[in-house]
């Protein structure tokens, strides 16, 4: 685990320090505002690839099968690399080939909001692999302490040490930053990036930790305090998970897009400087909300799916929280089918209720390490990828709009990039 943090960390350099040209660009610049970290420069306005493209086709294509609410508002947007024909799937167009058939459309300068930066596989696997490291470290203390040989008296307080410190540290530094995330994002849903959603089981860790070494030990005196503080970290778990609800919630519609909402500010004051000619006035333009609007790119043959992934890893570890609760259910059920000796039963049924750590972590090592192998391969296949971004079209005002591409996973954008550099690693 601790080898693929290094390689994913490595990568993360090597993104950050091998940019295309285009990424040069201060993001504070005019240009920067018409073609972010794209190349779509390249494409638009470029006679040598257009003239080898069937533009009408192209349009045509664009026209048919997009998702309502373009459609009605005479929005066509690209959101592959490659788009096929629908009735003829020998005939497909690159992306820079889409492009340069709407070389006399107006470029349309803004600035991304925050939830324009999606999640990615690298922003998801990079807390998860944390939060397993840190857990493995405090499952290997707890198992020292319960099997030691020499049973030592307990020194209270002194039992936890620095190590242990630095994770709660870190653990509570998480817990903090997601709550404030998430007030942000209720403050304002339409603008602001979401928390990840499963930053509730780092309370969960601790509510089932507490009972063990060296918790247990450094408030042996006190047991009913350990009993009240499981419960209130067991309520604050609870209170998370609903928040983390209302995060899935307003993601839901298409996985991250907040329709209508734009995931870009139009830059009014650019607009008449800007390249092409449009048939609507700057303020007509930056009224047209479906232009704004990211339905989220997909780069080559890959599955972009880290909101997909982030569901399943929500449901998977909701089940796994639930899972005492859902045995003690079934209990009285399989009581009534009258055994002889129902206590045996019961207490049989009742141990399955309870999986344990070991097991736990040992599921989570298995799943992190397969999708940070994943991740991986896909950084390695991204050095080759080429920088192209979802880009939106409105056919009224004849007018065109990029958007930041996710090529090198963001990480070659300079929007809030230290923040987010530091949010990659904690579970907020
Ligand atoms: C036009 O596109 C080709 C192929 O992508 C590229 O090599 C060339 O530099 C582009 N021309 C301009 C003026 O950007």
């Amino acid at each position: 685990m601790a080898c693929l943090i290094a390689v994913v960390v490595a990568f993360i350099i090597v993104f950050a320090v091998k940019k295309h040209k285009a990424g040069g660009i201060s993001s504070d610049s005019p240009e920067y505002a018409l073609y972010k970290n794209t190349r779509f420069q390249e494409c638009y306005n470029n006679a040598s690839v257009s003239a080898n493209t069937d533009c009408t086709a192209v349009e045509n294509r664009l026209n048919n099968g997009r998702s309502s609410g373009f459609e009605e508002n005479n929005v066509a947007y690209i959101n592959t690399d490659t788009l096929y024909d629908g009735d003829n799937y020998d005939i497909s167009w690159e992306w820079c080939e889409m492009i340069s058939c709407f070389s006399d459309f107006k470029i349309v300068p803004s600035k991304p909001r925050p939830l324009a930066i999606w999640p990615t596989l690298l922003t998801t696997w990079g807390p998860v692999a944390l939060y397993i490291v840190g857990s493995i470290f405090q499952f290997v203390r707890q198992q020292k302490g319960v099997y030691s040989k020499k049973k030592k008296a307990c020194k209270g307080l002194k039992e936890i040490s620095v190590l242990d410190w630095g994770v709660h540290a870190y653990d509570f530094a998480s817990i903090v930053w997601w709550w404030y995330s998430f007030s942000r994002l209720v403050a304002n849903p339409s603008h602001e990036s979401t928390p990840i959603p499963v930053g509730w089981v780092t309370i969960w860790k601790y509510a089932g930790m507490i009972r063990f070494h060296p918790y247990s030990c450094a408030s042996r005196k006190n047991p009913r305090k350990i009993k009240i503080a499981r419960g209130f970290l067991y309520f604050l778990a609870a209170a998370q998970w609903v928040a983390a609800c209302y995060i899935l919630h307003i993601n839901w519609p298409v996985y991250g897009r907040r329709t209508p909402n734009p995931s870009y500010d139009c830059v009014l004051a650019e607009i008449d400087a800007a390249p092409g000619t449009s048939s609507c006035t700057a303020e007509k333009i930056c009224s047209r909300n479906w232009l704004f609007v990211d339905e989220g790119f997909r780069l080559g043959s890959e599955r972009n799916d880290a909101l997909l992934g982030l569901l399943i890893l929500f449901g998977t570890l909701t089940l796994a929280a639930l899972w005492p609760l859902l045995m003690v259910a079934i209990l009285p059920i399989m009581r009534s089918k009258g055994d002889t000796d129902p206590d045996s039963k019961a207490r049989r049924i009742l141990s399955w209720g309870d999986v344990g750590p070991v097991v736990s972590i040992c599921v989570c090592s298995f799943f992190g390490i397969i999708v940070g192998a994943m991740l991986i391969s896909e950084l390695v296949k991204r050095l080759d990828a080429t920088p192209d971004a979802e880009v939106n079209f409105d056919w009224e005002c004849k007018a065109v709009h990029v958007s930041l591409s996710s090529w090198r996973y963001y990480v070659d954008v300079d929007y809030e990039k230290g923040l987010r550099f530091a949010k990659m690693w904690f579970n907020s």
